[in-house]
């Protein structure tokens, strides 16, 4: 059995609700909604919800290889002991990683966490193709987590959220009792070397504080800072630029012109909070 198929234990159809169950080579609720399973690997729960508009299409595959090879160059592993440091060896059931991308976060978990099984969801069609393959014990879906996760109430041990966007309240509601969030938030100053060099669309700064009170009736088990200078040579810099909002409006050859004005190495500021909340 692959890990999408273990994962029917926790899926639930993003347009009603119901629990899901494999179908035809893909997945259907009680209520006959039907999902496709990719070739690749990966199960698609995407789905229009009335009123909020076409489901959300997250990073592009540009945008993908930027950031992986920022993560593969080492610049993110600082945040990433600060997420594993957060899960208890202890953990077991399932991690689910909210906006996962490429599942480069929860890959890393698993190694480390044998006893947990893992599930990314993520918007982007391109990125859940590459988690499909992350892990042996990971599975990927696609979903807009923004207007509702597809995973049932009380179904997770760990959720991550890694610079990406998920309303709270859907986030308390999978996790199980004991169940731990861990909720990565950039700060003001995050790559500011970047941002007013380069005049970038201000990529708004979450508020860590704000975010640790984000689920009422959870312990805020701890916010810890994780703080670099990061020495980028020019096209690394243009991967920190790239991997994030801002190519959607950017050409890389524009920004990439006005970088070669610098003298590198570009020391830009990694600054964020890695945020843990348990429920009772
Ligand atoms: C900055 S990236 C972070 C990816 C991953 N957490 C990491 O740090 O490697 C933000 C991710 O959120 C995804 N995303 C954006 N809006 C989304 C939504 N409404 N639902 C699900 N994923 C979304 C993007 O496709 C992208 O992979
Ligand atoms: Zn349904």
């Amino acid at each position: 059995m692959t890990t999408l198929d273990a994962a029917f234990d926790l899926l639930q159809c993003p347009s009603c609700g119901e629990p899901l169950a494999p179908a035809d080579g893909g997945a259907e609720c009680g209520n006959r909604h039907r999902f496709d399973r990719a070739r690749q690997g990966y199960l698609s729960l995407r789905a229009a919800h009335k009123g909020k508009g076409a489901p959300a299409t997250g990073d592009t595959p540009d945008m993908l290889e930027a950031r992986e090879r920022f993560q593969a160059d080492g610049f993110h592993d600082t945040v990433a002991a600060a997420v594993l440091d957060a899960v208890p060896e202890s953990a077991s059931g399932w991690l689910a990683d909210l906006g996962g991308g490429t599942g480069w976060y929860a890959a890393r978990v698993l190694d480390a966490r044998p006893t947990l099984r893992g599930i990314v969801l993520d918007a982007s069609a391109a990125a859940v193709r590459i988690a499909a393959r992350a892990h042996a014990r990971l599975a990927a879906v696609s979903a807009d987590v923004w207007t509702g996760i597809p995973l049932r109430d009380a179904s997770v041990a760990v959720a991550l959220r890694i610079f990406s966007p998920g309303a709270a309240a859907e986030v308390r509601r999978i996790l199980a009792p004991g169940g731990r969030a861990v909720l990565v938030v950039p700060h003001g100053d995050h790559q500011r070397e970047l941002q007013h060099g380069l005049k970038l669309m201000r990529v708004p700064a979450g508020k860590a504080e704000e975010v640790a009170a984000s689920i009422p009736d959870a312990r805020l088990v701890s916010a810890r800072e994780v703080r670099a200078r990061l020495p980028l040579s020019i096209e690394q810099a243009l991967d920190a630029v790239f991997m994030g909002p801002n190519a959607f409006h950017q050409e890389r050859s524009t920004v990439r012109a006005a970088l070669e004005e610098w003298v590198a190495p570009i020391n830009v500021t990694l600054a964020v909070t890695v945020v843990t909340l348990e429920l009772p």
